[in-house]
């Protein structure tokens, strides 16, 4: 799915935030946004996303604006995969489970947590597993409907510098075979994993560079 956000500007109340972005993601492109705390990651990946409307400016969605694309919980789930920096994952529920909750097709649940290797944790609940286990739980279940596209924000914050390599090794893996990422982290090593590279600044885009 190519996305594309044309001139997008952001305000909080009163403070502006993101100026003049113009930016194209490419179907099945490994994009890393990043920036320093405070540059405007979060607000650009979420405009990106479909999460946040922007103030000013449009997105679109292989052509198609948000207005156009149909029911807009059907098109994320169908399309869209979302990972954030806490995983998310409901502690009474093991890993699995929460997994299946999300499934659309149930048969896939097995291979993908044997893909991620962490299908003899299933069983466990999130609180019985590592850091790096919890949020490749959480990965699974963001892959689990083959999104076209993931959105993963800050995705290794809370992970030692060896599970957060083991994360970008992940996404760089399922990129190759089609899908789609765009990260955001304020972690430089991220970027020599991307084949896009979206550098901001103070609320606008920096520089845009190919690897
Ligand atoms: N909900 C909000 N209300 C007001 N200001 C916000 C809100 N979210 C973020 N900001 C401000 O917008 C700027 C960019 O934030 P953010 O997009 O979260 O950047 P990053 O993810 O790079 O840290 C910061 O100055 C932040 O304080
Ligand atoms: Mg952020």
């Amino acid at each position: 799915m190519n996305i594309i956000g044309s001139a997008l500007e952001h305000y909080y109340g009163q403070e502006y935030i993101l100026r003049g972005i113009d930016i194209e993601i490419k179907a099945g492109s490994f994009t890393a946004i990043i920036g320093e705390s405070g540059s405007g990651k979060t607000t650009l990946l979420s405009i990106l996303s479909t999460l946040l409307n922007p103030t000013l400016g449009s997105v679109t969605f292989d052509g198609k604006t948000i207005a156009e694309v149909g029911n807009i919980d059907t098109f994320r789930r169908h399309n869209i995969g979302f990972v954030f920096q806490f995983h998310y994952l409901i502690s009474y529920l093991t890993l699995r489970e929460n997994v299946a909750l999300a499934a659309l097709d149930e048969t896939l649940i097995d291979p993908l947590m044997e893909s991620l290797g962490i299908e003899r944790l299933g069983g466990r609940y999130s609180d019985e597993v590592s850091g790096g286990e919890r949020q490749r739980a959480a990965i699974a279940r963001a892959l689990i409907n083959r999104p076209k596209i993931v959105f993963a924000d800050e995705p290794t914050g809370n992970l030692d510098s060896k599970n957060a390599l083991g994360v970008y090794e992940l996404f760089k893996r399922f990129s190759d075979e089609g899908t789609g990422f765009v990260v955001a982290s304020h972690d430089k090593k991220l970027a020599e994993y991307a084949d896009t590279i979206i550098e901001m600044e103070d609320g606008i885009v920096k520089k845009i560079y190919q690897r």
